[in-house]
């Protein structure tokens, strides 16, 4: 199939190119560049056979999506583009607003005056809020704490009344955990700007002496050890699984809400632990007060993945480990543009 892959310069994106690739997919990415570098794309190219089309475009121009559908006879669309910084989308809600749920809705717009109806959708486990039980089931009581959580659920939402209002739709709605690590290359790999908001990245960057040390954000939780328990998701199996649910969506007509983790969760600590053992690197850190908004504990029951898409997660926390620092040995300034 010929798929957009929306974002597809980006982490998650441009490991799902590596996959799509594989799988005999032709991919034409469309990304504004505003988070990403057209360097992971041609890294990509390196590691695949195939050729990738780029795009450069925005959610928020009709006319760019417009001129991108009628270059292209896209199949499918994965849709992975927007915001995802959560203290910014407190500070800029419409900023938000405008790029994330905005530019989904000219997107989908788009894809039904194209007539392509198949889409995949990056969702959150932040739209489960603080969890009242766990491991998590798509069933679960849903509740975003923050905007960026809360274009998720409404994103989700209009997807849903749009294959409610046109039966030809099929869309899945990936719920990822905690995605990190790279790809076993270290070509392709996670390229934050600034400082890193997520814990692994964090890390890596402490790990190469960018950074002095690591605070760990609080050790009074109810959790194994106090500190903050996650499900980390290798991101090499996280784009399987966006294969895995395109392939399903040939046969599956309405929205599949799909969680992709591995069900087993890690703590701050526990995290360390395993970085320093990969990396024989030490990880200096501080306890300091927690941060505000987040939650103790989070992880996935990823039952419905195995039996809807016959996917679950094939690394481990040590692999995770392994190919996020060798990404970072690699890179240590990430992607260099050259010009
Ligand atoms: P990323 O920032 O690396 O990739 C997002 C890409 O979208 C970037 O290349 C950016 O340039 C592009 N983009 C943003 N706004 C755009 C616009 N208006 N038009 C065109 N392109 C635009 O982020 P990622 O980690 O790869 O995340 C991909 C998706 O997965 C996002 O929707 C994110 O919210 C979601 N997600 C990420 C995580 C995570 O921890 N990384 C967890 C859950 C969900
Ligand atoms: N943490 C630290 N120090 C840091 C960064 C994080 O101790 O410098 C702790 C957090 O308190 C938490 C754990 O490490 O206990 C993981 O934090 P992350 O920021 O890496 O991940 P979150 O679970 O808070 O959130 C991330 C994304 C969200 C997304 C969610 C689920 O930032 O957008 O995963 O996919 F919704």
């Amino acid at each position: 199939m010929k798929i957009l892959v929306t974002g597809g310069a980006g982490y998650i994106g441009s490991h799902t190119l590596v996959e799509l690739l594989r799988a005999g997919h032709q991919v034409v990415v469309f990304d504004n560049l505003s988070n990403s570098s057209v360097v992971a794309l041609e890294r990509v190219a390196k590691i695949s056979v195939g050729g990738i089309t780029f795009f450069k475009g925005d959610l928020c121009s009709p006319a760019d999506l417009h001129q991108v559908f009628s270059q292209h006879a896209i199949d499918a669309v994965i849709h992975f583009a927007g915001l995802k910084a959560v203290g910014e989308s407190v500070e800029k809600p419409l900023l938000y607003y405008l790029n994330n749920v905005a530019g989904t809705a000219n997107l989908c717009q788009t894809m039904v005056e194209a007539g392509v109806r198949m889409l995949v959708f990056s969702s959150s486990a932040t739209v489960y809020g603080d969890p009242r039980s766990l491991p998590l089931r798509e069933d679960a009581p849903t509740g975003a704490t923050n905007p960026y959580g809360r274009t998720k659920l409404f994103i989700e939402e209009m997807l849903r009344d749009l294959a409610g209002s046109d039966a030809a739709w099929r869309i899945a709605i990936l719920r990822y955990f905690n995605p990190i690590g790279a790809h076993p290359s270290g070509l392709i790999g996670e390229n934050p700007r600034g400082i890193p908001n997520n814990l692994f990245p964090f890390i890596t960057q402490v790990a190469i002496g960018q950074r002095p040390s690591l605070s760990v954000f609080g050790n009074d939780y109810p959790t194994v050890d106090g500190t903050g328990v996650r499900d980390y998701i290798h991101v090499v199996d996280l784009a399987r699984g966006h294969v895995c649910a395109l392939e399903r969506l040939a046969t599956y007509a309405g929205v599949l809400t799909i969680n992709l983790g591995t069900g087993q969760g890690y703590s701050v600590l526990q995290m360390i632990q395993a970085f320093r053992h990969v990396s024989g690197r030490d990880i200096p850190y501080q306890i300091v007060a927690r941060r505000a908004g987040d939650i103790a504990s989070c992880y996935a029951d990823p039952s419905l993945a195995r039996q809807e898409l016959g996917w679950q997660a094939e690394y481990g926390l040590e692999e995770m480990c392994r190919d996020g620092w060798n990404w970072q040995r690699h890179n240590p300034k990430g992607y260099v543009e050259s010009n």
